[in-house]
């Protein structure tokens, strides 16, 4: 019996590559960059399922040229590139990868939170630039992390895992959640829950890991920037447009918040041109899961997902179950 057809959008780890071709005839990208969204339109009529990376629109027009097509997997956690209404409507199981990245992503934001408040990138530039003479009492002088207080929007998996570091060091843990916990759990995990624009003035770091839907685009826009103390940090290891970029930019150069770091940008991988000139930004290009262990258990999560679609199961990580039903 032919094997079913899987479009795989970008070159995979060589071990889950090799579990779907076992049960899957597979077409993958192998160039170095993304394919278009005309080349993906192309290449679906004929596959039942596809792999596909977070940076791939999944919109009803393309979801739509795969007139066979049973799965959309994401290899990533964050699945605001597909259409879920377009994918149920045409009863195509949509999938992402939860979990595996969770504890990767939160040290990549930890990454940023010490990098921004202590000028790690910007005093590396400074020695790279052969301006150091010597130490000084004044030189890179920075913002505490330890005993400060940590403000997570959005406690999920990766916020909270955010928050269990937060911890390690000392920090006060705050948090704004559409859903708040009980109130017990609060305590026994020591948070303390804050309607979001009163987080945002107690919080010396204000981190974000919230899913982009239309109810958090802009979230973070000039009047909750403006209620953030002059001293505290924004984080962004979510989704680029949750921040209004053009109102981040002013307040940084009104000197309305001390710095930013950030892991995702509103038009990615386009940069707002006057966060490269600041030296109080520290910018990086969407690592947050970018390792080589997270990277392959995200992708064997993807393949394990078709992989059960093709074995006739609904598949573990579905985001549209409503499909399976009636
Ligand atoms: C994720 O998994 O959502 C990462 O941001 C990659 O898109």
């Amino acid at each position: 019996m032919a094997k079913p057809k899987v479009l795989v959008t970008r070159e995979l780890y060589e071990r889950p590559l090799r579990l779907l071709q076992e049960k899957a005839e597979v077409t993958l990208n192998r160039e170095n960059r993304s394919m278009t969204i005309e080349e993906i339109m192309a290449a679906l009529p004929g596959k039942m399922g596809v792999l596909a990376m977070g940076s791939d629109p999944m919109n009803a027009k393309v979801l739509g040229a795969g007139k066979d097509l049973k799965i959309v997997a994401n290899n990533a956690v964050g699945f605001n590139n597909i259409d879920l209404e377009a994918a149920t409507r045409l009863k195509i199981a949509a999938t992402n990868t939860p979990d595996v990245l969770t504890d990767t992503t939160a040290d990549l934001t930890f990454a940023l939170i010490l990098g921004v408040a202590r000028r790690i990138a910007e005093a590396d530039r400074f020695v790279r630039a052969g301006k150091w003479t010597g130490w000084t009492p004044s030189l890179m002088i920075g913002g505490d992390i330890h005993d400060k207080t940590l403000g997570v929007i959005g406690l999920g998996r990766i916020g909270s895992a955010v928050a269990r570091r937060g911890q390690g060091f000392n920090m006060r843990i705050v948090y704004y959640d559409i859903r708040r916990l009980d109130p017990a759990v609060e305590q026994n995990h020591q948070l303390r829950f804050f309607p979001l624009r009163d987080l945002l003035r107690i919080s010396d770091f204000v981190t974000l890991h919230v899913p982009l839907t239309p109810e958090t685009r802009h979230l973070i826009g000039a009047e909750e920037l403006g209620l953030m103390k002059k001293t505290a940090y924004l984080i962004n290891a979510s989704r680029g447009p949750v921040v209004d970029e053009r109102a981040l930019v002013e307040a940084l150069r009104a000197g309305k918040i001390a710095g930013a770091g950030l892991d995702v940008f509103e038009a990615e991988p386009q940069v707002t041109p006057e966060l490269l000139q600041m030296e109080n930004t520290v910018l990086v290009p969407h690592i947050g899961s970018a390792t080589d262990e997270t990277r392959e258990a995200m992708t064997l999560r993807a393949v394990n997902n078709i992989l059960a679609v093709i074995r006739g199961q609904v598949p573990p990580d579905i985001l549209n179950p409503e499909i399976y039903r009636g």
